[in-house]
């Protein structure tokens, strides 16, 4: 009984530290290629290259497309993102 409690935690733990990986550096990827493939594919953006206000005025633009569909805070994250992967 103590081994399967000692494995549960040791494996809670784990996956605990994958979740906390991945948002600190998978989560602004997803979230472009999550809100940004919407309508068009993800490599219209991806063939340009912006400065950051460049970006924020695009991703702003987008995000009155379809609105609802685009928070203020996850234009930021991904305006950031784009700025720091397509850049200029
Ligand atoms: C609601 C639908 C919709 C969503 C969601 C959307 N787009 Fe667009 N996008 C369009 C349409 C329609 C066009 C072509 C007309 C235009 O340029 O306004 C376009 C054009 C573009 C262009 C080419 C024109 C330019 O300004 O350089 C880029 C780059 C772009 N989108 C980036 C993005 C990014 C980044 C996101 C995510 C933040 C996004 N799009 C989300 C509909 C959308």
């Amino acid at each position: 009984m103590k081994k399967i409690v000692a494995i549960t935690i040791t494996a809670t733990i784990a996956l605990a530290g994958t979740f906390a990986f991945s948002a600190s550096h998978g989560d602004a990827k997803a979230l472009f290629e999550e809100k940004c493939g919407l309508c068009h594919s993800i490599d219209r953006p991806l063939a340009k290259n912006k400065d950051y206000e460049g970006w924020k005025r695009t991703v702003d633009r987008m995000a009155k497309k379809n609105p609802g569909h685009i928070s203020e805070e996850e234009a930021k994250t991904i305006t950031e993102y784009l700025a720091a992967e397509r850049g200029m």
